[in-house]
């Protein structure tokens, strides 16, 4: 049986969930990459625990994460989980449902209420959870008329299957027609998930950012770290242990020349604020009020230690700010 330090809750900040009661620690772990049955077991489980030690209390996934299937993250959390059941109430964890999941019409990328609520159970049976506490919407679905999506997550609710509901990959404008309906029904609306990080800033071009903040809505941003370009492993070359030596990413194709020196630039910032590379820029989105939390993804335990390590030093000067835009722009 897994026991947690003492200590988990001595340093990590709780960010209040837009207007919501919910807090959510400032770092949090996604599992979308190394947790399925490609990974080692043990490694895995030493994540978890370590992320849970330092305070990561959340823990985000969705249906279809893990290889070599869709849905082995979640078998392998729930596996995880059966001996740190004692902390479920320390614990917030997230699914999602809207990319394709299974085979046919109503497993296929969409936001119908038949796909939203046969996934959620799926979930639950392979995390071994009674309920989630998040439930999202993946990915906007121009098909589905957004009522249909909006009362499919508000039922999950109502059903005691999810406490709150989030949505992934919507913009301002689409944010904006489903929360009217969530508005409506009462339902506990609380997190969008967009993608956001110094070399992906659309949400801030967009607007979604500060409309979210103005509507009492938090931001959960995924691949905070450009998927591990803003960390030191990228700044002399592409060892053959990473994310794009091992060809699992598209974001290869965009460290030219030009980036790596960015990076080391940006890197040069870092060391004078007695940061790493990753610490700096998940220190930065959180600089970003509208910013909840960043979910953060790890391949090794020490990663985890090293991204909660950011909470030591999170404020920026102006003369930092300025010269982190002009390497950005
Ligand atoms: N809603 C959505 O559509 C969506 C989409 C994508 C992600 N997400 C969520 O966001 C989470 C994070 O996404 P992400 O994995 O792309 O995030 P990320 O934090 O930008 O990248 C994580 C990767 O960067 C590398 N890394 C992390 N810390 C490092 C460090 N300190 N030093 C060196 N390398 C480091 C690791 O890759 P290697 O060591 O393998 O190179 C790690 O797997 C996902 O798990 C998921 O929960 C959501």
């Amino acid at each position: 049986m897994y026991n947690a330090s003492d200590k988990r809750y001595e340093k990590m900040p709780y960010r209040r969930c837009g207007k919501s009661g919910l807090k959510l620690p400032a770092v949090s772990l996604g599992l979308w990459q190394n947790f399925g049955f490609k990974g080692v077991y043990a490694n895995m489980e030493a994540m978890i625990h370590t992320a849970f030690d330092l305070g990561v209390t959340h823990f985000d996934l969705a249906n279809n994460y893990g290889s070599p299937y869709n849905g082995s993250a979640e078998e392998n959390f729930g596996r995880i989980l059966r001996d740190m059941r004692h902390y479920r109430d320390e614990m917030i964890i997230s699914t999602k449902a809207g990319y394709e999941m299974w085979e046919g019409p109503y497993g296929d990328r969409n936001g119908s209420r038949k796909y939203l609520t046969a996934s959620l159970d799926q979930s639950l049976r392979r995390m071994g959870l009674e309920y989630v506490d998040i439930y999202y919407h993946h990915v906007f679905d121009p098909n589905t008329p957004p009522e249909e999506t909006a009362l499919a997550l508000d039922n999950a609710v109502r059903q005691g299957k999810a406490l709150y509901v989030g949505i992934s990959n919507y913009n301002k404008e689409q944010t904006a027609e489903i929360l009217k309906i969530f508005k409506e029904l009462r339902t506990p609306f609380v997190l969008n998930q967009p993608s956001y990080s110094m070399l992906n800033r659309w949400i801030e071009g967009d607007g979604l950012d500060r409309f979210c903040l103005e509507n009492g809505i938090g931001l959960a941003v995924f691949s905070p770290l450009y998927q591990g370009l803003l960390t030191n492993k990228y700044l002399n070359g592409v060892p053959q242990d990473s994310r794009i030596g091992r060809g699992e990413t598209w974001i290869g194709g965009q460290l030219n020349e030009r980036m790596v020196a960015r990076l080391n630039r940006l890197n040069e910032i870092a060391k004078s604020r007695g940061q790493t590379l990753s610490q700096m820029a998940l220190a930065w989105i959180l600089h970003n009020e509208a910013v909840t939390t960043v979910l953060v993804g790890a391949s090794r335990p020490e990663q985890i230690v090293e991204n909660v390590g950011c909470i030591g030093h999170l404020d920026f000067t102006e003369d930092e700010l300025k010269d982190i835009e002009e390497i950005l722009k």
